[in-house]
């Protein structure tokens, strides 16, 4: 919501941590916008989805589930933040999606689907174990028999950091008068980390700190396990390629049972 008055933006609280200021700036050119991120992904998901119902949990504005829709899949959507799910409506196509204002944690939506989907390392952004497992059941209560949770999710950094060292720069990038300075930070007894935006302009500067809860893919097995859910697939990437040791990230694929 914008006050017109100062020119300021109000940011509601229940957004969590994709209010208003946030989710203006999230459908910017290039980056996980970009044709070559987001197709591969609609490719797959379309081909999963098998001609039935798809949910994506954490649904944001759009960026997969509206190219998704215009494929001619069936997409509903859960979304903590009204500021995000405002923009699906917004774009062509996008009145074709029904969204439920909730936490993926726990919110229900009506009917039964082939494929739930959550992407784009949000899984991470449930910061408890058990809040992660109900992510899970929460999936699996929307399947029918035989339908698929899939999860696209980064496997933690933690190669990169000697004993003693918490702290690994992710982006350096100087500009004018300033730059942005990217690191995350680990806790390895919680699994606890903190992804860091600094950014400096000539007139000051902003410090944002996002945390997040990190699984690895055995821990998600057993998630899925409590869910009534066994693993199906497990990729290194939307092209199907394969998971081995110096993957960066996983698009896993359960089955309910
Ligand atoms: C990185 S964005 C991803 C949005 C979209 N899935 C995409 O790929 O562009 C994360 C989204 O997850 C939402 N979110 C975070 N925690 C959530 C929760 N517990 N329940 C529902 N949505 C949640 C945020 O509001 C935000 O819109």
């Amino acid at each position: 919501m914008s006050d017109d008055a100062s020119n300021t933006t109000i940011d509601d609280p229940s957004d969590g941590l994709f209010p208003e200021s946030v989710a203006a700036g999230y459908d910017g050119e290039g980056g996980a916008n970009a044709a070559e991120v987001v197709n591969p992904a609609v490719d797959l998901l379309a081909d999963l989805a098998d001609g039935g119902r798809v949910l994506e949990l954490a649904i944001g504005t759009g960026r997969i589930a509206v190219p998704l829709a215009a494929r001619g899949v069936p997409v509903s959507g859960i979304e903590l933040s009204k500021a995000m799910a405002a923009r699906i409506d917004r774009k062509p196509g996008g009145e074709r999606i029904d969204v439920t204002i909730g936490d993926m944690t726990s919110t229900r939506v009506p009917g039964e689907f082939s494929l739930v989907y959550l992407v784009f390392n949000t899984i991470s952004n449930v910061t408890t174990q058990g809040g992660q497992v109900d992510v899970f059941r929460n999936a699996a209560a929307h399947l029918r028999p035989g339908g698929l949770f899939l999860v696209e999710v980064g496997i933690p950094d933690l190669r990169r950091m000697p004993p003693g060292q918490d702290t690994v720069p992710v982006t350096v990038a100087p500009d004018e008068g300033g730059g942005y300075l990217g690191f995350d930070r680990y806790d390895v007894a919680t699994q606890l980390f903190t992804s860091n935006h600094v950014t400096v302009t000539p007139g000051g500067g902003e410090f944002r700190v996002v945390p997040f809860r990190y699984a690895w893919p055995a821990e998600m097995d057993l998630m899925a396990r409590i869910a009534g859910m066994r693993l199906k697939h497990r990729w290194a990437d939307w092209d199907r390629s394969r998971f081995e040791h110096e993957s960066t990230k996983q698009v896993s694929v359960w089955e309910k049972a």
